[in-house]
């Protein structure tokens, strides 16, 4: 295949190079073309457009594959738990017996909250939502830690923010749904594992069935990293300018709250459950999905790259059964979800578009089978992706050609008005 690509623009022509990524991905390196030709590209929504080269995560979206650091999903739901895939994401291999120890100690070490965190929940009305506590607390550690502000941070100073911010965030959400709850906060447990501790700091209960843990743990591993969806690029775009990794995440979860991106697995169970408050009946709903006069959009269906099945989404739909039925919980909104996704698949509309449930559309059933409420759904989506953005924040700021992130427009605006 040829190393580059012809460029005819007419009064000027130009060679650019082409990359190739170890995964057969073909791109044409764009970097001179202003410099040496004055035309810009334009690329709505940067669906086409290579932002970074990365070694962490690869989506192949027309064959439904997802792979973090070379091992599949599949394989790592099956073989690994999320703090080993948080520790692969992070130092780009899993951590042998005795470094997985050491990084459960570290987080349960760091899990305690500033007393000063704590205050900053508590000032939040009780029906505030649950990520504007969660992005105001993550930016607010900045002031806690500001030995972990510089903005060149140590090798010695990113291994000890991994684990901190790992713990704090933990507690942070549990605090969070408590105070949404009126109720009082509970410190961390060092006895107890991230995913135990988690659990028992939201519902003040020790004696959790093993199921529960199993499938809060696959979750969040399934949700641990993305390549450059929208919040894992605002990090990367906040983290370009040099600020701290603290405002980093903050922006990271601001980017999540929206319900086209994480607030989806909440859209998705307020969806289900307005289908089932409606009678039950979901071809009312595909038809709104349809209509181009109707901004509703069917929660939880579709990806702007995978044009096949999330491989995540397989994953959660057969966890849903077997969590529902170890729980002994029939959740006639899982009959629902189903139902829709089999109407759905069987639909022109959805088909032609190649619109697939995706990771948020059955995640919402097994945290509300977990007691955990819908308005606390994407905090738990930003637990997941927490070890993700740190990741590729720090792929980025070790990166030799690491420059802010400053993209250019087509300006469409007036040209000559006088005062
Ligand atoms: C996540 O990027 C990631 O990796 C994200 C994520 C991650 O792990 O980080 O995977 C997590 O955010 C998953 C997506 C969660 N969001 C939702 O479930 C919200 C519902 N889905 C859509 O809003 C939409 O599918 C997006 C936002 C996910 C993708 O939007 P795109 O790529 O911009 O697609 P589009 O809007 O251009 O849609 C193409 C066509 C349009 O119709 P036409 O104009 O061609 O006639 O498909 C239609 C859209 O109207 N369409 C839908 C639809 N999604 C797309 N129609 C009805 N229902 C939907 N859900």
């Amino acid at each position: 295949m040829s190393k580059s690509a012809k460029l005819d623009l007419g009064e000027v022509q130009i060679d650019l190079p082409i990359l190739e990524g170890t995964e057969g991905e073909r791109a044409v390196d764009i970097s001179k073309l202003r410099a040496e030709t004055g035309f810009i590209t334009y690329d709505n929504g940067l669906g086409n457009t290579g932002a970074c080269l990365s070694n962490i995560t690869f989506i192949n979206g027309e064959k439904g594959i997802l792979k973090h650091r070379g091992y599949s999903i599949e394989n790592l739901c099956d073989k690994s738990s999320f703090l080993e895939v948080a520790y692969l994401l992070f130092h780009n291999k899993l951590p042998s017996d005795s470094e997985l120890a050491t990084l459960k100690s570290q987080i349960t070490e760091r899990s305690k909250l500033p007393e000063g965190i704590k205050a900053i929940i508590r000032s939040f009305p009780r029906d505030a939502h649950p990520m504007s506590l969660t992005s105001a607390c993550m930016v607010s550690l900045s002031a806690f830690y500001p030995e972990l502000t510089d903005q060149d941070l140590s090798t010695d100073q990113k291994n000890e923010i991994f684990p901190l911010l790992l713990g704090q965030l933990k507690t942070i959400a549990a605090c969070v749904y408590r105070h949404g709850e009126g109720k009082d906060f509970i410190d961390p447990d060092p006895s107890l594992g991230y995913m135990e501790d988690f659990l028992y700091m939201m519902k003040g209960e020790k004696d959790i069935n093993a199921e529960v843990i199993k499938a809060l743990d696959v979750l969040l591993l399934l949700h641990a990293d993305h390549e450059q969806n929208c919040s894992t690029s605002t990090v990367r775009v906040v983290g370009s300018s040099k600020a701290n990794l603290f405002a980093s995440l903050s922006a990271g979860i601001d980017a999540l709250w929206g319900p086209l991106h994480g607030g989806a697995n909440q859209a998705v169970l307020e969806m289900l459950e307005a289908i089932k408050n409606d009678g039950g009946g979901y071809e009312k709903f595909i038809l709104k999905a349809k209509d181009k006069e109707d901004p509703f959009r069917l929660m939880g269906f579709g990806h702007r790259v995978y044009k096949n099945f999330d491989p995540r989404a397989k994953v959660i739909k057969g966890h849903c059964d077997v969590v529902l039925e170890k729980l002994n919980i029939h959740d006639p909104l899982l009959d629902i979800a189903k139902g829709l996704e089999k109407e759905a698949l069987s639909d022109e509309y959805f088909v032609k578009r190649k619109l697939f449930p995706n990771v948020d559309f059955y995640s919402g059933i097994i945290y509300k089978a977990l007691g955990i409420p819908t308005n606390m759904f994407t905090v738990m989506f930003a637990l997941g992706r927490q070890p993700g953005w740190m990741a590729q924040w720090k792929e980025m700021v070790e990166s030799d050609s690491m420059r802010i992130t400053r993209p250019r427009q087509v300006f469409q605006g007036k040209t000559d008005e006088k005062l």
